[in-house]
């Protein structure tokens, strides 16, 4: 039987392919929503999360709620963190309280990020260190424990999913998002791709077919309620997936000294074991950066 949902944040990039997906792994979308005034996904009506009053016109009479709309950002969140708090946590806080007052038991899947760990060069694994360095990273780890209380004491199921490096455009068909678009852009115009520290840091890079493959796949499953989960994929250095993406262009890899202001942020090393996800479906990389011919 299909799986009835909606989708918070079906405008953004992670949400719209969360919006492409869905029906191939059998749920059944029935609203999609976001603060954008423009949009083509099935069913849409326009939210905005930080309004309660918004917020409780959404129709949680479903069995998923893809919860893809947020703030991200790494210094702009010391600038305007009113905003963060606003969208990431009070948002996500407005629509457990619609739930809990409606008597939903939907259950929520969240995307958290590499962001909330204390960075070390070794894989990963959900319980080890957690170490936010930005306002961002301190949304999520609260998102993930506001989520946590909720379930506890009103029943409100939820899936965590914590994301590295997404890639990958299954639906404007460019690369241009995210570490992996940077890369490519700077190639594509000619110009040389700088990297801080000579681009030592490594991190797991997930085509974005794979994440919803993994999210998909596994968020129906009664075992995942309640859990946290890294997203797989491939390991690579910065500069390791700087050069497999640039490899039919002529393009100078560059190092440059780390700005004072950006290196009191940095995670350092975040790549993920993908243990935990790993024993509930056969793969985690269906499409490997290797392969792409960018
Ligand atoms: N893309 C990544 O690298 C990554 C990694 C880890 C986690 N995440 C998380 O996944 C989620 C989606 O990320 P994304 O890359 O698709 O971001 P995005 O910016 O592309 O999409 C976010 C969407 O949220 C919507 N939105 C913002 N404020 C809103 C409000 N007040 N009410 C309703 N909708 C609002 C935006 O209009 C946008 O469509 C975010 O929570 C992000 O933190 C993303």
């Amino acid at each position: 039987m299909d799986k009835s949902c909606i989708i918070i944040g079906s405008e953004g990039y992670l949400g719209k392919h969360i919006v492409h997906y869905a029906p191939e792994y059998g749920y059944n979308i029935v609203g999609c929503y976001d603060i954008s005034t423009e949009s083509t996904s099935p069913n849409y009506a326009n939210v905005d999360l930080t309004s309660k009053e918004s917020v409780d016109n959404i129709n949680i009479d479903v069995d998923y709620i893809f919860m893809f709309a947020g703030l991200t950002g790494t210094y702009a969140g010391f600038d305007s963190y009113e905003k963060y708090i606003a969208i990431n946590e009070t948002g996500l806080l407005n629509l457990l309280d619609s739930m809990r007052r409606k008597g939903s038991t939907a259950k929520i899947i969240f995307p958290s990020t590499r962001l909330v760990y204390k960075g070390f060069d070794k894989p990963l694994k959900e319980t080890d260190e957690k170490d936010p360095k930005t306002i961002y990273a301190v949304n999520k780890l609260a998102c993930e424990a506001i989520l946590n209380t909720y379930a506890t004491s009103f029943g409100i199921p939820y899936t965590v999913y914590r994301i590295c490096v997404p890639y990958g455009n299954e639906i404007s068909g460019d690369y241009s998002f995210g570490t992996i678009g940077f890369f490519l852009n700077r190639a594509k115009s000619g110009n040389p791709i700088t990297l801080y520290g000579g681009g030592t840091l490594k991190r797991t890079f997930t085509h974005v077919a794979d994440i919803c493959r993994q999210i998909l796949l596994t968020a129906s499953l009664p075992q995942t309620d309640g859990e946290i989960y890294n997203i797989g994929g491939e390991t690579y250095s910065l500069r390791e997936a700087a050069e497999i993406v640039t490899r039919n262009h002529s393009t100078d890899i560059q190092a440059t000294e780390w700005p004072d202001k950006d290196l009191l942020i940095e995670s350092g090393d975040t790549y993920f074991d993908d243990e935990k996800i790993r024993c509930l479906i056969d793969k985690t990389v269906t499409i490997s950066l290797k392969e792409i011919n960018f």
